[in-house]
């Protein structure tokens, strides 16, 4: 009997001391994470701090800020519209402004004659520009292109892949300002674009550090040379304001495009395009 008693106090104790552990434990660790990021720390560690200092060491912002724009000239040279390359501020008390950057876009300038309209930019849009205006039109031209249905970055090398120089990429009004585009209808009043909106990120097509595709990118790790790069488009994009879009829609040239084609920019024939309208030319 006595020992059945010290059996049971043993066994109250060790869960006692088990339980305090267990509290004690629950609020002696510091919870950095909630469980779900946790689980994938280990994928999001941060860089290598010396690869990063020399890769942040080696930017130029103003450089890549001055890349950030379109400019429409006409036959004369007369600027129709350059393009901000920043969005509207609306609360001035914050002094940051946001750049329109696509990350993995490469520096540079590009210009042409001929500008076409490649809808979504899905290689079936694409495609299909390219039986109706042939390919060797494609040739040498910049392709604008509305954001959605598929990734931004494949949008680009979609164009690339048929012969454009640049790519231009904005939200159209039809599916990202659905009830108009006058102030009333757009932030900061109600949540849609707007105009001088765009979606912004990267554009590139696969994963992890492009110059050591599948390894990481340790600084001893053998990298690829950059031409070899293939998910990077080659091809200079810009983003930019649908309101700015509308301007340099209004250049377009050739056919009118199908219904499920068109955007819902006010004072906008959507067309195929070609050669520029007023012998425009167009720069990224
Ligand atoms: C270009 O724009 C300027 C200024 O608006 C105008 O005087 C000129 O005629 C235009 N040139 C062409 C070719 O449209
Ligand atoms: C980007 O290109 C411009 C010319 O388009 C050039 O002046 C500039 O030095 C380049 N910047 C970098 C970081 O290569
Ligand atoms: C047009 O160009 C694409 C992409 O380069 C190619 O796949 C296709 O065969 C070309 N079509 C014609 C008719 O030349």
């Amino acid at each position: 009997m006595i020992t059945k008693f010290i059996l049971i106090g043993a066994g109250v104790a060790v869960a006692i001391a088990f339980g305090l552990g267990i509290i004690i434990g629950h609020f002696a660790i510091k919870k950095t994470t909630s469980s779900t990021t946790g689980k994938y720390d280990y994928l999001t560690r941060d860089a290598d701090q010396q690869n990063y200092q020399t890769f942040i060491s080696s930017m130029q912002s103003t450089n890549i800020e001055a890349n950030l724009k379109v400019t429409l000239t006409n036959g004369s040279g007369s600027i129709i519209i350059q393009t901000s390359g920043t969005e509207q501020v609306y609360d001035t008390t914050q002094p940051k402004k946001v750049n329109l950057f696509l990350a993995y876009t490469p520096n540079g300038t590009v210009s042409s004659t001929k500008l076409y309209y490649g809808n979504y930019g899905q290689l079936e849009d694409i495609q299909r520009l390219a039986s109706i205006v042939g390919n060797a039109s494609l040739q040498g031209s910049i392709i604008i292109m509305r954001y959605g249905k598929i990734f931004r970055g494949d949008k680009i090398m979609h164009a690339q892949y048929y012969g454009a120089v640049g790519a231009i990429l904005y939200n159209d009004p039809i599916d990202y300002a659905p009830y108009g585009t006058s102030a009333d209808q757009v932030y900061d009043q109600k949540w849609y674009m707007p105009p001088s909106g765009t979606q912004l990120g990267t554009t590139y097509t696969s994963n992890g550090d492009p110059l050591t595709p599948i390894y990481p990118s340790t600084e001893y790790m053998y990298r690829i040379d950059e031409e070899e790069v293939s998910a990077i488009p080659k091809i200079p994009a810009q983003a930019i304001g649908y309101s700015e879009a509308q301007v340099i829609l209004q250049y377009l040239q050739g056919d009118n495009v199908p219904t499920y084609w068109s955007g819902t920019l006010p004072s906008v024939v959507y067309r195929y395009g070609g050669i520029l309208r007023n012998l425009a030319k167009i720069e990224v």
